[in-house]
């Protein structure tokens, strides 16, 4: 049985983050939202209770329902999750006379603690809280201070359960790992062994148990997502996979040959469809961003649905969902999360497709898919590239789409990217591409006075996409592209670099 630890969230902007730090040591865990403990097994190994934007004061303060959980579980309370262990067990939670965010010391530790164990005193911890314990719960004993919160942290006698009141997950609480570790190894007794060549052992074991001899159909888009959950279901299931690379006319330049080529070498059974006039013509005159992502999206269900009827018997979907579009989808407060851009795919299936789902990767992050894929030798090159929009240069293009104008792009798009590749950056960029402005300007080249197009770089740092700052490439490098650019690419006679951030900007300009 797989040992997981279970992760409550109260809705903590740290809570993904207390995810990885537990995954980081090489044990399975999930998250949930407080009200919906899902089934328990037998591998459950302890629980950790996140932050809050709530107070335990709030009359609507979520509750979770603990007892559904084994008695003997441990339990590690984190700020909210330390003041709700408190308050349900005669502690007293109270208003901070000034809201504590920041750095604070640990002024006394107990160290024969077993949760305190390698913590030393003085060590910085992260606080985060509008609340703070006054009096420790009933039965409780305090384990380590600050000089301003005395009940920093506790634990109740005579079980294994815990409250702390800074955030151990965030890498300014210095020994945030140890405490971790501490809990998660000596107190709950995890083994470790979840790492990427288990993973992808277990993940084969299952596949093959749940497809048996099944055909799956899986859209491919050369990104990694796509690319691992192939490799992963090809090496469960074989020639049972079909996977279709769909040439939506709207890729990067050459890259719908290349990429193509690199997956049959991958030895995946893989069919290249080629609808690119199908795409334009669905996109001819539209300028709303996203009427043309919906039109992107019909044209690919169509092309997807007419291709995937021509596979006898196919029975199953295979999606690349990660968990950050599976937590995304999942809103703790229960209310409707805005759409800013419709860009997600879960829960995107066409009726009408009538296939059963299997997403091999929903439960891993980016970076732990890169992991994945590397346990099962892709390539770096495949593993390293930047994230790509579905809808591809048409979400780059504004206004209105043409191959011509794609054709353009293309150009521009295949010289910003070798120049970063060639000068060493690519690798510490999160994602780059250009936009084709609807503007032109006039510029003079030899003695002739030119009125042509505008395009602007992008280059962001980012962790997940969901934040993002631009790269301060530098200006020598920007020279030299902006330069090819223009001297190569007839058409264009002016580029710009985008530096705003996200929020308030986004990463694409549609
Ligand atoms: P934004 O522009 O929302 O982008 O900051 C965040 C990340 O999502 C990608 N993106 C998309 N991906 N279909 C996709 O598959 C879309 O419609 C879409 N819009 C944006 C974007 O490239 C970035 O990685």
């Amino acid at each position: 049985m797989q040992e997981k630890i279970i992760i409550l969230d109260f809705g903590s902007q740290y809570t993904q983050l207390i995810a990885r730090r537990v995954r980081e040591q090489n044990i399975y865990c999930e998250i949930h939202p407080f009200n919906k403990i899902p089934e328990l097994d037998s591998g459950l190994k302890g629980v950790i209770l996140s932050g809050s934007p709530f107070s335990v004061r709030d009359e609507n303060n979520p509750v979770p329902e603990l007892d559904k959980f084994p008695k003997d579980i441990p339990v590690l309370g984190v700020c909210y999750g330390a003041q709700f262990l408190a308050q349900v067990n005669g502690g007293d939670v109270y208003p901070s006379e000034t809201r504590e965010y920041g750095r604070a010391n640990l002024s006394f530790v107990d160290t024969e603690n077993i949760l305190m164990k390698g913590v030393s005193e003085g060590s910085q911890v992260w606080m985060s809280h509008g609340d703070t314990i006054n009096v420790p719960p009933n039965g409780a004993k305090i384990i380590c201070s600050t000089e301003d919160v005395e009940v920093a942290g506790y634990q109740f006698d005579n079980s294994n359960i815990f409250g702390i009141q800074f955030h151990p997950e965030v890498y300014h609480t210095k020994d945030g790992a140890t405490l971790l570790s501490n809990f998660l190894v000596d107190i709950c007794g995890c083994i470790q062994d979840w790492t990427p060549a288990s993973f992808v052992d277990t993940t084969i074991a299952d596949l093959k148990a749940k497809l048996g001899n099944d055909r799956v159909v899986l859209g491919l888009s050369g990104g990694v997502d796509s690319s691992v959950a192939a490799m992963l279901l090809h090496k469960a299931i074989g020639k049972n996979l079909y996977c279709i690379f769909v040439n939506n006319g709207l890729l990067r330049k050459n890259e719908f040959s290349s990429v193509l080529e690199q997956y049959k070498g991958l030895g995946l059974n893989v069919k290249g469809v080629d609808a690119s006039n199908k795409f334009y013509t669905a996109l001819a005159d539209l300028s709303d961003p996203e009427k043309k992502r919906k039109a992107i999206g019909n044209a690919f269900i169509e092309v997807f649905d007419e291709e995937s009827h021509l596979i006898e018997n196919v029975t199953w979907l295979a999606q690349g969902t990660i968990y950050p579009d599976v937590i995304e989808s999942i809103s703790v407060t229960g209310g409707p999360s805005a759409t800013i851009k419709s860009h997600h795919n879960v829960g995107g299936l066409p009726d009408y497709m009538k296939l059963k789902i299997v997403e091999p990767l929903r439960s891993l992050f980016k970076d732990e898919v890169r992991r994945v894929g590397k346990a099962m030798g892709l390539s770096p090159e495949l593993l390293g590239r930047h994230p790509f929009p579905g809808p591809g240069l048409a979400i780059r293009i504004l206004g209105d789409v043409t191959a011509e104008k794609v054709r353009l792009l293309q150009e521009v798009d295949a010289i910003f990217i070798n120049s970063l590749k060639s000068s060493g950056l690519y690798d510490s960029v999160w994602q780059a591409g250009v936009m084709l402005l609807p503007v032109k300007s006039v510029g003079v080249m030899g003695d002739e006075r030119t009125y042509e197009n505008a395009v602007a770089l992008r280059a962001v740092e980012s962790t997940d996409g969901m934040t993002a700052d631009w790269v301060h490439l530098p200006y020598e490098f920007l020279a030299k592209v902006s330069n090819d650019i223009i001297n190569k690419v007839v058409g264009v006679n002016r580029v710009v670099y985008d530096i705003s951030s996200k929020p308030p900007a986004t990463i694409e300009w549609e």
